[in-house]
């Protein structure tokens, strides 16, 4: 049996809803935390909830409870998705990000130690390059400038995932997902936030001047890396899932403005504290030890958010 933490959210909830297709047994675990509303999360979970492979569980991942939960059912497999997630908010709320992502991580590290899971799946995030300048971003880069602290405490969970590997040899696989986005992504991040604006006619507010740029990754292409991942148990390593393409910010809303049809209102803002210049995966690594083949370009991935948006909001 598979448990996914943090299952109604966007990743988790895409990543479900495959398993259940490929025929998995499934327990999915979720607090509906508030940083986006739990209506969203529910309709995510009505995709698969009814499915006589699932089974969902409201339960916080810091918890005790979840510690018994995990040593009562004894999962062969954890993906470990739940987390505050998000660069800015990070930094209003500091404590919260530390106190879900890195505690709620140790809680489940915890619990893992004391039996013989056959695979650990962690989400890490991009975000750990900081202000690297080397690009494309490798796993074998330093990371140790982490610009918010949504980043370091992804870095500080990294840390903690080796030291249990190496304590307690749990087989793990920690990924650094490129800038997600697909249907249901979240609600405040950057395309879903672009395309409300758009079809609300609002001004779109573009941080710095539109030079920055991001490596973006189809829903679908992340959770063919994390089933493969989940099929091939590893050591412990850390893999680069992204696009390995770049599009800058002016670029990405003139790809919108040509796709909805709608003409975009730019509106500049200041680059803000956290953000980094410029994000962009070497996945030759995934490649090769994962055969993960990102098959969505970024053209082809916004046609598919704005159909989903339409369906969904028009
Ligand atoms: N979306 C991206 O672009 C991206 C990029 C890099 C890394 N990640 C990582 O991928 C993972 C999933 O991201 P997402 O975009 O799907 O976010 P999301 O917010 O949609 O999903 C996270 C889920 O975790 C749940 N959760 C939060 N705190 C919890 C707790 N204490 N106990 C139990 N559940 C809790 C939330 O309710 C939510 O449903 C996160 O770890 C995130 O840091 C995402």
């Amino acid at each position: 049996m598979i448990l996914v933490t943090g299952c109604a959210g966007f990743i988790g909830s895409h990543l479900c809803e495959r398993l259940l297709k490929e025929g998995f047994q499934v327990t999915g675990i979720d607090n509906f935390d508030p940083f986006y509303s739990r209506d969203i999360k529910n309709k995510n979970l009505s995709i698969f909830n009814s499915d006589k492979s699932f089974q969902f569980i409201e339960i916080d991942i810091r918890s005790a409870e979840f510690r018994d939960l995990l040593l009562d059912i004894k999962p062969e497999v954890v993906v470990h998705l739940a987390a505050m997630a998000g660069v800015r908010p990070s930094i209003d709320d500091p404590r919260k990000y530390l106190d879900v992502n890195v505690h709620g991580t140790l809680n489940i590290l915890e619990a893992i130690k004391s039996y013989s899971i056959e695979n650990f799946v962690f989400a890490s995030s991009s975000s750990v390059y900081g202000g690297n300048v080397k690009i494309p971003y490798s796993e074998e880069d330093r990371v140790d400038n982490p610009v918010s602290p949504y980043a370091a405490t992804k870095k500080m969970c990294e840390l903690m995932i080796y030291n249990y590997h190496h304590l307690y040899s749990i087989p793990s696989s920690l990924h650094r997902f490129f800038t997600v986005y697909g249907p249901r992504q979240r609600p405040e991040m950057a395309i879903h936030k672009f395309v409300r604006a758009i079809y609300n006619h609002e001004p779109v507010p573009l941080f710095g001047d539109g030079s920055s740029s991001r490596d973006y990754t189809f829903i679908s292409d992340i959770v063919d890396g994390l089933i493969s991942s989940i099929q091939k148990p590893q050591s412990y390593e850390i893999f680069n899932l992204g696009n390995s393409y770049t599009i800058t910010l002016s670029g990405l809303i003139d790809l919108l403005e040509k796709v909805t049809g709608v003409p975009v209102k730019r509106e500049y803002y200041p680059f803000q504290p956290g953000d980094v210049m410029k994000t962009w995966s070497d996945i030759s690594k995934s490649k090769k030890m994962l055969s993960y083949d990102p098959q969505v370009p970024i053209e082809k991935g916004i046609e598919k958010f704005v159909q989903w948006y339409r369906d969904e909001f028009l």
